[in-house]
Parts: structure tokens; sequence; C-alpha cells
């Protein structure tokens, strides 16, 4: 495909939105007009899906259930604007995509990840990042930043820094497997200094 696909990760309280929204500038100022999506959701169908998963209500959901259903957003994104948009040749920026759901739901709640890779492998179509950006804090610090800064936190958010700790690892485990598609960015730097890494790696591909 023509385009260029770039994904964003990073655990709950990496900043990944602040460097989300800077990676946006940065290709604007370029002249370029990025497709910005994130997930769960980026579609109609999608953003309903998201708010399944992410409803405090349903506490009783099922780990395969959180699974499918990411994927399930997932298979809409990708059928109806991530292959069409890089078949037509656009930058693609995704905030969270596939990475997650190993991080998340692999290593955080404890699902097989050769289930998730192959559930996902249809759920994507094989569709796979150009670029993964992972914004790698351990939680503790990133949780010591979010307190001081008084968020709500969400369901997820919630639950114990444990959890968090698998899903770092589970990060650790994308980015040890997947060399060269992960560029780990010191996330515990000054919000400034996180994207000034992000942008070199950035220049290469488009400061050409
Ligand atoms: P969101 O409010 O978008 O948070 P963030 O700003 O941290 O991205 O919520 C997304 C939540 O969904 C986040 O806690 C991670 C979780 N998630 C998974 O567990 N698995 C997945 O596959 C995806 C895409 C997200």
């Amino acid at each position: 495909m023509k385009g260029i696909f770039i994904t964003v990760e990073g655990g709950d309280g990496a900043g990944k939105s602040t460097q989300v929204s800077l990676i946006e500038k940065y290709l604007k100022d370029k002249g370029l007009s990025p497709l910005m999506i994130r997930e769960p959701g980026g579609t109609s169908i999608s953003e309903q899906i998201r708010s399944i998963i992410l409803d405090k209500k349903n506490i009783e959901m099922a780990n395969m259930t959180e699974v499918l259903l990411y994927a399930a957003s997932r298979a809409q994104l990708v059928d109806e604007v991530i292959v069409p948009a890089l078949q037509r040749g656009r930058i693609v920026v995704c905030d969270r995509f596939l990475d997650s759901s190993i991080a998340y739901q692999g290593f955080g709640r404890g699902i097989s990840v050769k289930a998730i890779e192959d559930i996902n492998s249809y759920a994507t179509a094989g569709v796979s990042p150009d670029l993964t950006i992972y914004l790698d804090i351990t939680p503790e610090r990133s949780f010591r930043r979010k307190s001081l800064m008084n968020e709500e936190p969400d369901m997820i958010e919630a639950e114990k820094l444990e959890f968090h700790q698998n899903v770092y690892n589970g990060y650790k485990y994308v980015a040890e497997k997947y060399p060269e598609r992960v560029f780990c960015v010191d996330a515990a730097q000054d919000v400034d200094k996180v994207f000034e890494d992000i942008k070199n790696r950035l220049d290469l591909i488009f400061n050409v």
C-alpha cells in the first residue's frame, strides 16, 4: 500500500494524547494531511463498540469478550478507514492498535498472546504499522505523575498497579519481538524532550 501507517502506544498516563497532538502538528506543519484516529473507535460502529467496552456498568464482561470486542472494533476500523486511506497514499496515525490488545488483554488479563495474535490476524487483515512509537514509562512513575495532576481514573486506571505492571511487561515483549517496527521513547522525560525524540525519528521518514 502507498501510504504510511504509524501507531502510538503506551500505558495509561504515559502522555500519549499530548504526543499524538504534537505529531499531528508536526505533520501538518510539513504541509501533510495526516488522518488521525484512535482505538477503540474511529468509525461509527467502532465508537459504539468502544462505549460497550469502556462502560463501567459492564463489570461482568468476560476477558475473551473484551478481546473479541477490541478485535471487532479494529476490524471495522481497518476495513472502513485504514486500508482505503493507505491505498490513497495517506499518512494514518492511530492512537493505539493491536499492540494494546497484546499488552492489556494478553499480559494484563492473562489471555493467551497466541490467541490474541491469531484473532487479530483476521481483524487486521494482515495490516501492520510501518512504525510504532512506544511511550516507555513505568506505571509507578506515570501513576505518581497522574496523581500530582489529580486526574479522574477511568475503568482500567482504577485497577491495581500490578495489572499495569503486567501491561508494561507486555509492551516490553512487543518491543523486543518487533525491534524494527517499534521505536521506544523514554516517556519519563519532559514533554518537550519526549517529542524531540519522536521528531528525530519522524524526520527520518518525512525529512528526505
Ligand atoms: P482511552 O480512554 O482511549 O485511554 P488512553 O488515552 O489511555 O488511550 O481508553 C482506552 C483504554 O482501552 C486504555 O485503557 C487501554 C484499553 N485498550 C485495551 O485494553 N485493549 C486494546 O486493544 C485497546 C485498543 C485499548
